[in-house]
């Protein structure tokens, strides 16, 4: 799949919850050619440290603006959470496979994200505006500080239910209590981010169920290009690279 490296400039970077950022950047380019599930790697400073780029989903690919969402859990995302209106960063992609389109006879589309794995349904959302389906937004946060305004999904016609672990937001409980409890139409289509046990769930769910999906897997990176095999994980095929053959998989790929 084609990729640009490129120099994006700061438009902004806003500060959504206790947790989450949000950056836009001016990519022109890159904007144009992002697919939803596919992520950028970023070289989060100049100098040498850290050495290696970080990979985020892109949240929004518009109007020559390409968006993360992203939480400041370590030295490069806090490094990222300073940057300022006008810096630039160094930025490889778009990066890995995107999610399948539904097709036209899909009834039902279910999002499923844990925490910040809710990224990539954003402009996937943004894509499906149009699809006729019924479209749902399941997401799990810990408490409140990992929680924001669903109003951009639900413009995009999505219903959003939340679930917090503490109950400080919607649902107590984990996101699995939320996907527990939906009606399966027939021709419904999950689609699952976050953390691996909250997939792996969904996987089984699926399953039990008989319900096809995709979910965009997460590994520490390196090179993001398949050429160290430093993200390989383990599927029915074999092992395979999160950042080439993924990030998304299918969810009866995923050997967890
Ligand atoms: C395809 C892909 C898309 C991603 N999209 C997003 C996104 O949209 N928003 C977002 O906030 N984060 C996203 N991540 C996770 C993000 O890349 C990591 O949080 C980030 O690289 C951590 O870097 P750090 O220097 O801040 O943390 P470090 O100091 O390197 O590590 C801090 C902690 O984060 C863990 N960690 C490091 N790298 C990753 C990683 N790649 N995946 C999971 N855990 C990691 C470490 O094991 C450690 O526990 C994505 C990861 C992948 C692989
Ligand atoms: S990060 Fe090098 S192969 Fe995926």
């Amino acid at each position: 799949m084609h990729q640009i490296q490129t120099t994006a400039k700061v438009i902004a970077n806003q500060k959504v919850n206790d947790a989450y950022y949000l950056l836009t950047l001016s990519a022109p380019a890159l904007a144009k050619m992002v697919k939803p599930g596919q992520f950028i790697h970023i070289r989060v400073n100049e100098g040498f440290e850290p050495f290696f780029r970080r990979p985020f989903s892109v949240y929004r690919a518009k109007k020559g603006q390409v968006q993360i969402f992203f939480e400041a859990v370590g030295r490069g995302s806090k490094l990222l959470a300073r940057k300022k209106k006008n810096d630039t960063l160094d930025v490889l992609g778009p990066l890995g496979q995107p999610f399948t389109m539904p097709g036209k006879g899909v009834q039902q589309i279910v999002f499923v994200a844990g925490g910040i794995g809710v990224a990539p349904f954003m402009v996937f959302s943004d894509i499906l505006k149009k699809h006729k389906a019924r479209k749902m937004l399941l997401y799990g946060g810990r408490a409140r500080a990992h929680t924001f305004s669903m109003a951009e999904f639900k413009k995009n016609g999505v219903e959003a239910f939340v679930a917090t672990d503490d109950g400080s937001v919607g649902v107590k409980g984990r996101v699995s209590e939320l996907f527990k409890n939906i009606e399966v139409a027939p021709f419904t289509l999950i689609y699952a981010c976050g953390p691996k046990p909250m997939i792996a769930a969904v996987a089984s769910f699926a399953k039990e169920r008989g319900l096809k999906g995709e979910a965009s897997m997460e590994e520490v990176m390196a090179c993001g290009l398949g050429a160290c095999l430093g993200c390989s994980i383990l599927t029915t095929q074999g092992y395979k690279t999160v950042c080439h053959d993924g990030p998304v998989f299918a969810l009866d790929e995923v050997i967890f």
